[in-house]
């Protein structure tokens, strides 16, 4: 056996030994500014209910979504994604345009609540307000018609811009939905709302608590518009597309299961990249921790970081506002 002093032994270990030593030497680190809470609204709500898949997750009315809002604030977080539940849905979803809609509704309320303390990005699709579930509109033989789709799109989004969105969430996955509702935006004088593009979203199963916050109609899947699991390179063309498109932000989405294309959003990509924490990459956490099985905490901020360290700037997640209190 070799003495040690045979060798210079290169100690990685010595940066590790304290925790002062380990934040100093610390290569990511999470803000509570890089966080967006999504939030959901349901119409014909008179309290807040909890979403049985999502622990800790509620549907809001108007009024505990402003609430909701100011909290927000308070804690520092960056931005909050709005999604509305509507009462009454319909083939083309006129719930989106209609400018008494309940997601029209909830972003005047939280722009008027906080002004411009937060960021507020609206999803831009169709799916909670259709009553057949997809987040476009239907030909007769159920296929999902794009072009159809993309004016329902630049309706929904000059709406939602005239309610005072600042980034339009473009979660369709349309092809050319950035260009379309870029060029409508523009062409009303909306020059200053941006597109923040779901530019890599693929169909997941780990949607399936999402789907019960928002009562989704929807029967069947989404695989011929979102992504396919197996496919990185596609994903590259997306995000190409949406860039050229003019998309001021894109995300990948889900974030855990995809941290490889994160990163190769980030390392592509001159625009800032984001990543979307899911309902069940948070259903995950929270069931585990109920049952004893993980450290919620801990693992919270496990894969924040890890989503940040693959290169999201910016991260969507359920856990924005414990997040901000254990960064804090
Ligand atoms: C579609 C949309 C979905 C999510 C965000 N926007 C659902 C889907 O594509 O089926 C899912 C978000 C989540 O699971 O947290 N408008």
């Amino acid at each position: 056996m070799p003495n040690s002093s045979d060798f210079p032994v290169i100690r990685p270990r010595r940066l590790r030994r304290t925790a002062a030593l380990r934040r100093l030497v610390a290569e990511t680190r999470v803000h509570p500014a890089d966080l967006v809470l999504p939030l959901f609204v349901k119409e014909g709500l008179h309290e807040p209910v909890e979403i049985g898949s999502m622990p800790g997750v509620y549907q809001h009315t108007v009024d505990s979504a402003r609430k909701l809002a100011v909290e927000a604030a308070r804690a520092g977080i960056g931005g909050l994604m709005p999604f509305g539940v509507p009462e009454a849905r319909d083939a083309v979803g006129s719930a989106a345009t209609d400018p008494e809609g309940i997601l029209n509704r909830t972003t005047r309320a939280i722009r008027e609540e906080i002004g411009d303390d937060l960021v507020v990005i609206p999803d831009l699709c169709l799916d909670e307000f259709t009553d057949h579930g997809h987040c476009g509109v239907l030909r007769e033989d159920g296929t999902v018609d794009n072009d159809a789709t993309l004016a329902r799109y630049a309706e929904m989004g000059l709406a939602l811009a005239e309610s005072g969105a600042d980034l339009l969430g473009a979660s369709g996955m349309m092809d050319g939905q950035i260009g379309y509702v870029r060029t409508a935006l523009d062409e009303a004088g909306h020059t200053d709302t941006g597109l923040l593009a779901y530019a890599a979203k693929y169909a997941s199963a780990f949607y399936g608590p999402f789907r019960e916050a928002v009562d989704s109609q929807l029967k069947g899947d989404r695989r011929t518009y979102q992504q396919d699991a197996p496919n990185a390179t596609e994903a590259l063309l997306e995000i190409d597309l949406d860039i050229e498109q003019g998309a001021d932000i894109v995300m990948v989405k889900p974030a855990l299961p995809y941290l490889d294309i994160v990163r190769a959003a980030a390392e592509r990509s001159p625009v800032p990249v984001a990543a979307y924490h899911i309902s069940g990459e948070y259903a995950q956490l929270m069931a585990a921790a109920e049952k004893g099985w993980i450290d919620r905490e801990a693992a919270i901020l496990e894969s924040l970081t890890s989503i940040k360290r693959a290169g999201a700037g910016i991260i969507a997640t359920y856990t924005a506002l414990d997040a901000a209190a254990l960064l804090r």
